[in-house]
């Protein structure tokens, strides 16, 4: 047998008042794919960055290649030829794709030969069909891009043990399959690739082995070809997961907000909303499908009052709402779960008391006129954390040291206590494991049970179809079509997502 390229054993990790990895096993082989799988908090995070050098661990040893290693900084572990792409890109924006590569590998200095940068670019193209355009800037590319830079510096470095924390959070389907070829290619070189992930069938469909963690214990590692997704979900959660029946007649109730005709620009001018018309009901789920990019992310905004309007009308219960701002959109009851939970969601550096009641602090619950009653919102943040099943040291600890999952859970405990008449939830479940993607779903079903409008923003079909009424596929701005609950259909869908407009699309979409 071939000597592991990674070996962890017996780790140990312990932050004040949480043991986030306990007595871990993991290895990593030449060659193959492997997934990390666990839920929210389950230590994910904190092994990979154990073995990039980030933090020390209290117990246990690490294998390079058969050869026990100790890193005491993130230097040592670049040197035996790993690396990592984590969840925040750490590109630096004003500069180009070339520069970034050469960044920290290195190559110092006045004296790179920009020449053999971009012929090296040019080689991991033709190999790992990964492309890049090495003179871009960095806040030109996508997000997609900007991971692929991430990708070709590790390539660059001469990585062979290659991390990606949950890669495929930020990518579109199409995307996703191409990041899972080129990581394929990679391995069938002989490098070893370790991939984080809540999504077991991206999991099932591209790893050849599986490892779970479940509370920052090793739980098991399972062949890809051997496991199926009830096993991972038993060994994840230990327990049957079940989703919420969506069983609610077609919506009944009257419009609670409408969309008039709005156009609306996007960041770099453009027309990112094209004169689109768009109802609410009360007590609906209104999914919206598309290929994130193509208006989403402004439609929200605008809805909050973050974003102007620069033609047509917003009217809330029928009163007009045009260009108010986001205070207002608050007070009319309009709550926003953005998609980047650290940028419009939630204060990193605020503890949790702090961002529980950011929104709420005039409120008579938590305040007395202009003064802030600590005492209960400590109290109230505490009936959040626990509510929601917030995994924290406690509510002091600023919002930034939480797990990507748990600053979710937190952000939508704090949209929805709020008991906002229209939630406009963007990608919700984005980075949630099993168990939280289900608690999420049935509460954005009880919350439309209970007469609340939902605008649920959405990549996953699957996900839009089990919790919609109602679903209007956008494209380039534009709404294609609105299929009913009993026209649901995946190829129609894709169509319409293809930018296929339907006859009578815009009518429909300005009349009910
Ligand atoms: N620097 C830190 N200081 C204190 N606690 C931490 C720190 N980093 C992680 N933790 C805690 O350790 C536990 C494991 O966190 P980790 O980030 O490894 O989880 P994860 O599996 O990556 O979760 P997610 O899927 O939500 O990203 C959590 O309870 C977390 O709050
Ligand atoms: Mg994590």
């Amino acid at each position: 047998m071939t000597t592991p390229l990674v070996k962890m054993v017996s780790i140990t990790k312990r932050f004040p008042g949480v043991t986030a990895n306990k007595d871990i096993y993991f290895e990593l082989r030449p060659g193959e794919i492997h997934a990390l799988l666990g839920e929210n908090g389950a230590g994910k995070s904190t092994l990979m960055n154990i073995l990039t050098g980030l933090y020390m661990p209290d117990e246990g040893d690490i294998y390079i290649r058969g050869t026990k290693v100790k890193f005491s900084s993130p230097r040592g572990a670049i040197e035996s030829g790993i690396g990592m792409v984590h969840q925040h890109f750490r590109l630096v924006p004003t500069f180009s794709v070339a520069e970034n590569v050469i960044m920290g590998s290195g190559d110092h200095g006045f004296f790179v030969n920009m020449k053999s940068v971009e012929e090296k670019l040019a080689r991991f193209s033709g190999e790992y069909g990964i492309n890049v355009m090495p003179g871009s800037k960095i806040w030109q590319l996508s997000v997609g891009e900007q991971q692929r830079v991430e990708i070709v510096k590790m390539l660059y470095r001469g990585t062979n043990i290659m991390i990606l924390d949950e890669p495929t959070a930020v990518l579109t389907p199409q995307e996703s399959r191409e990041l899972f070829a080129t990581l394929r290619r990679m391995a069938d070189m002989g490098k070893g690739i370790i991939v984080i992930s809540h999504k077991i069938q991206e999991v099932l469909d591209n790893a050849d082995r599986i490892t779970v963690l479940r509370d920052g214990r090793y739980v098991d590692t399972f062949s890809g070809k051997d496991t199926d997704s009830r096993k991972l979900t038993m060994a994840m959660v230990d327990r049957d997961i079940s989703f919420g029946q969506n069983l609610a007649d077609k919506p009944k109730g009257n419009f609670i907000l409408r969309l008039k005709g709005l156009t609306v620009l996007g960041d770099r001018g453009q027309k990112a909303l094209k004169s689109l018309s768009l109802n609410l009901c009360k007590g609906e789920i209104l999914g919206i499908a598309g290929v994130a990019g193509n208006g989403q992310k402004e439609l929200a905004e605008v809805i909050a009052g973050l974003r102007e309007v620069a033609a047509g009308d917003i009217e809330v219960r029928g009163e007009r709402f045009t260009g108010k701002s986001a205070r207002a959109m608050i007070d009319a009851g309009i709550s926003l779960i953005p998609e980047d939970r650290l940028g419009t969601g939630l204060v990193g550096p605020l503890n949790i008391m702090e961002n529980s009641i950011l929104k709420n602090y005039r409120s008579g619950e938590v305040a007395s006129g202009w003064f802030i009653n600590w005492k209960r919102v400590r109290e109230y943040a505490h009936r959040l954390v626990d509510k929601f099943d917030v995994k924290t040291t406690g509510v002091d600890a600023p919002v930034r040291m939480l797990s990507g999952g748990n600053l979710q859970k937190l952000l939508l405990a704090r949209e929805i206590t709020n008991d906002p008449d229209v939630i406009v939830a963007v990608y919700p479940v984005r980075g949630l494991d099993v168990g939280a993607i289900e608690f999420v779903r049935n509460i954005l079903l009880r919350q439309r049970d209970t007469g609340k409008g939902i605008l649920l923003i959405s990549e996953e079909l699957e996900e839009l179809f089990m919790l919609s009424d109602r679903v209007a596929v956008i494209h380039e701005g534009e709404i294609m079509g609105i299929l009913d609950r009993e026209d649901f259909d995946l190829e129609r869908v894709g169509r319409l997502m293809a930018g296929e407009r339907e006859e009578g699309a815009y009518e429909r979409a300005a009349n009910r």
